[in-house]
C-alpha cells in the first residue's frame, strides 16, 4: 500500500513510517517539523509541509495513488492546551478539517487517527473500555473528541472510513535504537525519569502523592510504541477488509503508579537519583487503566513489551546511545 503519515517526523509517527517500511509498503511522511525531527525519518519519502496547508496537500494526493493516511500531527500537551486552546483548536481540528477535506476531494477514504484517553475525562470506571461516557475534561480531549465526532459523520455521509485509536500512555522507543522519545519541551513521566537516571536532570518531581491509589501517586497503563504501531498496522488491513469504521482503546490493561515507575527506572538504570514531592499538576486523574479486550479481540492484536521493565528498558538505550550524547 501507499500510505501518508502526517506527523511521520513526530515520535509516534516516526517508529509508525519505520513499521509500515518494514512491512514493505510505499510510505510518503508529511511534517511541518515544528516538533518533528527531520532525522527521525529515515525510510520513504519526506515532504516539509503543514497538514492544513491545501496546496501541499493537492500536489501529494494528486497522483491518486495513495490508499491511506495515518494522522499524528496533533498538539498533545495537556496544561498548554488549557492556557492555549486556539492553537489546540486551529491544528487539531481545524487543520485536520482541511487534511479530510483534501482526502474527499482525491477520493482517498480510508484514515487512522490518534486519539487519547483524554477523550474520556475524569473516569468512572477502570480499567476503561469503549462504552465508557466520553466528557473531555481540557481542550486538548475536545479537540480529539470533535475529529472523531467528525469522522463519525463523515463516515455516514461519505463513505469515509476511519479507525480511532485512543491511545493510553504511549512510551518506550525503537529496540533497534534508531529512534525514540524526543519532546521539547519533555513533559511525560518516563523519558523525565531516565533523564534524572542519566543526570541530565537533578530530579524527577512527583505531581501529588495524596491520591486515592495504593501508594498516592498516580496510575497509568504504559504501552510501548512498536505495539501501539502494531495495533495501527492491524486496524488498517481490518477497516479496508471490512470496509468499516472502528473504534479502539490501546493499553496494556495494567496500570502503574508513578512511585512504581520510579522504581522500574532505578531498577533498569541501576542509578539512583532525588526525587521530590511536588503539588499535584492541575486536571491528572487519578487512575487511568485501558480495558483493550475489544482492540485484542478483533485485531488478533498481542502487545509484545507486555511489561514495564522492558518498556522503560527501551527508552534508558535510547536515553544512553543517544539522547545523552546529543
Ligand atoms: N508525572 C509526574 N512527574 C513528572 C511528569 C509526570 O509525577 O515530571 C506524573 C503525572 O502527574 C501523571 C503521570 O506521571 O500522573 C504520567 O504523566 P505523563 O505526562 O507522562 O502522561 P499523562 O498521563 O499526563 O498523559 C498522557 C499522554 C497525553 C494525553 C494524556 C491523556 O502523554 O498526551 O495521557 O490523559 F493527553
Amino acid at each position: 500500500m501507499k500510505i501518508l503519515v502526517v506527523g511521520g517526523a513526530g515520535y509516534i509517527g516516526s517508529h509508525m513510517v519505520k513499521q509500515l517500511a518494514n512491512a514493505g509498503n510505499d510510505v510518503i511522511t508529511l511534517d511541518n517539523l515544528s516538533y518533528g525531527y527531520r532525522d527521525a525519518v529515515k525510510y520513504g519519502e519526506f515532504v516539509e509541509g503543514d497538514l492544513g496547508d491545501d496546496k501541499v496537500l493537492d500536489s501529494i494526493f494528486k497522483n491518486g495513488d495513495i490508499d491511506a493516511v495515518m494522522h499524528f500531527a496533533g498538539f498533545i500537551q495537556v496544561g498548554e492546551s488549557v492556557v492555549k486552546p486556539a492553537m489546540y483548536y486551529h491544528n487539531n481540528v481545524a487543520s485536520t478539517l482541511t487534511l479530510l477535506d483534501a482526502m474527499l476531494r482525491h477520493e482517498v477514504k480510508n484514515f487512522i487517527f490518534s486519539s487519547t484517553a483524554a477523550i474520556f475525562g475524569e473516569p468512572d470506571y477502570t480499567p476503561i473500555d469503549e462504552r465508557h461516557n466520553k466528557q473531555p475534561i481540557n481542550p486538548y480531549g475536545h479537540t480529539k473528541l470533535m475529529i472523531e465526532q467528525v469522522l463519525d459523520d463523515y463516515d455516514r455521509a461519505y463513505g469515509l472510513r476511519s479507525t480511532c485509536l485512543r491511545y493510553f500512555n504511549a512510551a518506550g522507543a525503537d529496540p533497534d535504537g534508531e529512534l525514540g522519545e524526543r519532546h521539547i519541551p519533555e513533559t511525560h513521566l518516563i523519558p523525565l525519569i531516565l533523564q534524572a537516571a542519566s543526570g541530565r536532570r537533578e530530579d524527577i518531581k512527583i505531581f501529588g502523592d495524596d491520591y486515592d491509589t495504593d501508594d498516592g501517586t498516580c496510575v497509568r497503563d504504559y504501552i510501548h510504541i512498536n505495539d501501539l504501531c502494531t495495533a495501527h498496522s492491524l486496524a488498517l488491513q481490518q477497516m479496508i477488509k471490512n470496509d468499516a469504521s472502528a473504534r479502539y482503546n490501546l493499553g496494556n490493561g495494567k496500570g502503574f503508579s508513578v512511585k512504581q515507575v520510579i522504581d522500574v527506572a532505578r531498577a533498569v538504570s541501576g542509578a539512583d537519583f532525588k526525587v521530590t514531592i511536588e503539588p499535584r499538576r492541575e486536571g491528572d486523574p487519578a487512575v487511568l487503566v485501558a480495558d483493550a479486550t475489544l482492540a485484542k479481540q478483533a485485531l488478533d492484536w498481542q502487545p509484545e513489551f507486555a511489561n514495564l521493565d522492558s518498556i522503560v528498558k527501551t527508552a534508558w538505550d535510547w536515553e544512553v546511545n543517544f539522547l545523552l550524547k546529543q
